[in-house]
This record gives C-alpha cells, sequence and structure tokens, in this order.
C-alpha cells in the first residue's frame, strides 16, 4: 500500500490534568501514540510523520525512531497541525491518512479502509464517520439533499438544526495529498474557536469538485478519543476486551477474563492457562500448556512449554520448559531458570541462572550466580554479592547440595558434588566433593533444662 500518514500529537490534553502530555499516557503498558503508529504500519503505511508540540521532549522519545518528526510551535488548530508537515511530504504524493495520536484502538483494518474507498473514488478526502447517541463535543457531517457529505460543522459553531445531527467526525481521514495541501491554504480561523480546522478541507474539495466521501465506523469504540482518565480506563477496557478475546478465540483458557490484563505485543502459544489477577506485559512470551497465576505480573519475560508461575513478579526474566516458581516469587533482570528449575516461596532472584533440575525452593536471595545443574539450595540461602559499593559473582557447580541457612560471601566458587552444611557462611572457595562448614561446635549439658524449671518451680 502506497500511503502515509500524519500523526497528530502536539496536544497538551488539559482534561487529562496530568503533567504528563497526554498521549505518553498508556494503555495496557503502551502511549497512546505507539497505538496509533503501530497501527500505521501493520496497515502497510510506508512513511509516518508526527506532529509533536506540547512537552515535546516526552513524546519525541517514542517516535523518533520509526517516523518523522515535525514540530507544532504554536496549537493553532488541527489545519494548521497538518500544515506543518508540508515539507516533511513536498516530495509526497497519493493518500495521506491523518491520524489522531490520542484514539488508541483505531485498527489496522479501518485505516487500510479509507486507503482503498479513496482510492477506488479517487476522491479528494474519505473521513471516517460514527453514529452517536450523545454526539455533543464533536464535529457533526452535514450532508446535502442527496445524502453526500457537504461539510463538517464543529460543536461550538453549530446551528441548532445541525447540532441535532447525530453523525460525527471521528478524527481520521484519508485525503489525497496534494488536494489537502492545496485546500489548507485556504482555511481560516473565522470560526467560534478561532483556530484553524482540518474539517473545513471537505467544504473546500468539494467546491473544488472532487468527491468527498465517509465510511461509516463498523465499530465506534476505535474511534473513542482520550481526553480524560475516565475515557482512558475505558480505552484500557476495550482494549482488554478485544485482546483478551483474540487469546480465547485462539486457544488460551482464563477463568475470569475481566481480571486478566494482557499487553498488546505479548505471545501466548496454545493451551495456556491463565488465572485472575495476572499481567501480561511487553514482549512478554508464554508456552504451550504453561499455567499462570493467581495475581502474577510478567513483564518482558519469556516462559517456555508447561511452566507454573504461581503469584510470581518476573521482570526479564527467562523461564525455559518446565520450570516452575511461586507462589511469590521474584524473578529480576537477568533469572534465568533452565528446564525443570525451581524458584519457590519468597525467592528472590537477579542476574542469576538455576541450572536443568535445580532448585531453590524457599526463601531465598540469589544475586549475580551461576547455579550447575542438579543442586539444591536449602531454605534461608544467600549470596551476599553486594559490599556495599560492588556485586560479586558466585558459582555453585552440578550436583552440590547448599544446606539451609548459608551465607556465600561472594566472589565465592562452590564446587560441584559438594556438601555445605547448614548454618555455614562461606567466604572461600569449596573444592568439588567437600564437604565445608563453617559452625561452632555444639554443647551438650545433661539435665540443665529440667533443672532450670525445678529451681522456677520452688521460687
Ligand atoms: C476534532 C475535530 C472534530 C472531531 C473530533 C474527533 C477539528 C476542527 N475537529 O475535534 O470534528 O469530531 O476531533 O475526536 O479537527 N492537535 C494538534 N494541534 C492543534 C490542535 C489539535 O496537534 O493545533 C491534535 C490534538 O492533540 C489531538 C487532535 O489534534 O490529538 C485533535 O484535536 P482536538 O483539539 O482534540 O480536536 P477536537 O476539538 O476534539
Ligand atoms: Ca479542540
Amino acid at each position: 500500500m502506497k500511503a502515509a500518514a500524519i500523526v497528530l500529537a502536539a496536544g497538551a490534553g488539559t482534561r487529562m490534568k496530568s503533567k504528563k502530555p497526554k498521549v505518553v499516557h498508556e494503555v495496557l503498558g503502551k502511549p497512546l501514540v505507539r497505538w496509533v503508529v503501530d497501527a500505521a504500519h501493520v496497515a502497510g503505511v510506508e512513511r509516518i510523520v508526527s506532529v509533536v508540540g506540547h512537552e515535546r521532549a516526552q513524546v519525541e522519545p517514542l517516535v523518533a525512531g520509526d517516523t518523522t518528526i515535525v514540530e507544532q510551535p504554536e496549537r493553532r488548530g488541527t489545519a494548521d497541525a497538518v500544515a506543518v508537515c508540508r515539507d516533511a511530504l513536498a516530495d509526497f504524493d497519493g493518500s495521506l491518512v491523518v491520524l489522531s495520536g490520542d484514539c488508541p484502538l483505531i485498527t489496522s483494518d479501518t485505516i487500510r479502509r479509507l486507503v482503498e474507498m479513496r482510492e477506488q473514488a479517487d476522491a479528494a478526502v474519505v473521513v471516517l464517520t460514527m453514529e452517536m447517541d450523545d454526539p455533543f463535543g464533536y464535529g457533526r457531517i452535514v450532508r446535502d439533499d442527496e445524502g453526500q457529505v457537504e461539510r463538517i460543522v464543529e460543536q461550538k459553531d453549530a446551528t441548532q438544526a445541525e447540532a441535532s445531527l447525530t453523525e460525527c467526525n471521528s478524527g481520521f481521514y484519508c485525503f489525497d495529498a496534494r488536494a489537502l495541501f492545496d485546500a489548507l491554504g485556504q482555511v481560516d480561523d473565522n470560526n467560534a474557536q478561532g483556530e484553524f480546522y482540518l474539517t473545513d478541507v471537505l467544504a473546500i474539495c468539494r467546491a473544488a469538485g472532487r468527491p468527498v466521501l465517509a465510511l461509516p465506523a463498523s465499530d465506534v469504540a476505535e474511534c473513542l478519543g482520550v481526553n480524560s482518565r475516565l475515557q482512558l480506563a475505558e480505552a484500557t477496557k476495550f482494549a482488554q476486551r478485544r485482546i483478551n478475546r483474540a487469546h480465547l478465540v485462539a486457544g488460551v483458557t482464563m477463568t475470569d477474563p475481566d481480571q486478566v490484563w494482557i499487553g498488546p505485543e505479548v505471545v501466548l502459544e496454545q493451551d495456556v492457562e491463565l488465572l485472575p489477577q495476572t499481567f501480561l506485559m511487553g514482549t512478554t512470551r508464554v508456552g504451550e500448556d504453561s499455567l499462570i497465576g493467581p495475581n502474577s505480573r510478567l513483564t518482558d519475560t519469556v516462559v517456555g512449554r508447561g511452566c507454573t508461575v504461581d503469584e510470581t513478579v518476573a521482570v526479564e526474566a527467562v523461564l525455559d520448559d518446565g520450570a516452575t516458581c511461586g507462589p511469590r516469587a521474584y524473578l529480576r533482570p537477568g533469572a534465568h531458570l533452565c528446564e525443570g528449575a525451581k524458584a519457590g516461596t519468597h525467592v528472590e532472584i537477579k542476574k542469576s541462572t538455576v541450572g536443568k533440575g535445580s532448585k531453590v525452593p524457599h526463601l531465598s536471595y540469589i544475586g549475580d550466580t551461576t547455579i550447575g545443574e542438579d543442586v539444591n539450595i536449602g531454605a534461608g540461602s544467600i549470596t551476599c554479592n553486594y559490599d556495599g559499593k560492588h556485586k560479586f559473582a558466585t558459582v555453585i557447580g552440578d550436583g552440590a547440595f547448599i544446606g539451609s541457612d548459608t551465607m556465600m560471601v561472594a566472589p565465592v566458587s562452590i564446587g560441584a558434588g559438594s556438601i555445605v552444611g547448614a548454618g555455614s557462611t562461606i567466604t572461600k572457595d569449596v573444592a568439588p566433593d567437600a564437604l565445608a562448614l563453617t559452625r561452632s561446635e555444639q554443647r551438650e549439658i545433661a539435665g540443665w533444662a529440667a533443672a532450670k524449671r525445678a529451681k522456677q518451680t520452688a521460687e
């Protein structure tokens, strides 16, 4: 598809009552403006121009990688926002889609349909319209006696009769780029808001004799603009339903889809099961037959097949096939559970590998550590990896058995097949197959406790 797009993202979004510009706010972990830019990419749009303005330093990094950035110095209206793209698109001819950076639910399908409809009719513009029970605030589509689109009138400029129209402008269009930039020169700010309205371009094109068409939206939710926190929550609800429905259809089980939040980039294989209060965000992927939840939050985490992830928080972690974690595990960046490995209850793991079949079942902190295969780490064992300034590594060889309550003071290496006695503080390397223990010897005084009790009774 040979098309370009302009994404309007210069507005402040006053009604959000926020320090952040509106389009930076997130729906399911992805900024509003990214939803729009990504939909344009998926639709096959070749070239995207982002119009930034208010707090541009916060918006720019989100779109700098894959769009051309143009600044609108002053917010003088939607026509002005498009006009500032003139130079960036000087060499472009053809279908030019205009998208609002604050409407995250627009689909690539609809963008494609706008372009196709414009091309088929060689129209000057196709506007996406929506039928609203409560049209207040939107621009209204005014049609002539033959039902053709004549112009768009904004709420604040509408007569009573016009205000009673329920067909509204969604703010999404596909223009013939040449016709658009020609018409923009004729748009003035002679209206109730003193703004340059992009919507005026429709009447100008019609007067020039070019077809001006409307495409009714198949799903009004697609056009939902986010202007307030209320609408941000609404958009999140719609996005959650749309994403969850697609996964359910594709063979994922959810006990209660309303209690599962899945980001748009997440990949789930067949027969994954998601229990309530589960959040899968970012680039998280989950393999076949894995069970996640309840109460789990996975961000940018890769889970293999047949894993169990119970009440776990994981960020940038990797679980190979058959690994298990939780309840109440915390896997931090760089945590890697190899095949069949286990991170159990109240276990925190950071930047460490737990080898194939190895277990860290209870109450442990493992950081900057490489654990070999079939190792058992006893309850309450901790790698002391930090001296207040630097981090140090711990290496534990295959088949080692670490007794409960062991402190491993890094840098330290514990040999394969060795055993560390419970309660030891290991500060020196342990040779393979050795027994290491740092416990003081146990003393025992026969009858002492009974004698004490007898004395207390006599008092
Ligand atoms: C606009 C339409 C209206 C439509 C509605 C749909 C006009 C004149 N009106 O109204 O017909 O029903 O969208 O939601 O276009 N922006 C800029 N620079 C500006 C002004 C706006 O970048 O100078 C951006 C905003 O940040 C926003 C988008 O353009 O993303 C739409 O602007 P907004 O002021 O929200 O338009 P509406 O009044 O909602
Ligand atoms: Ca406005």
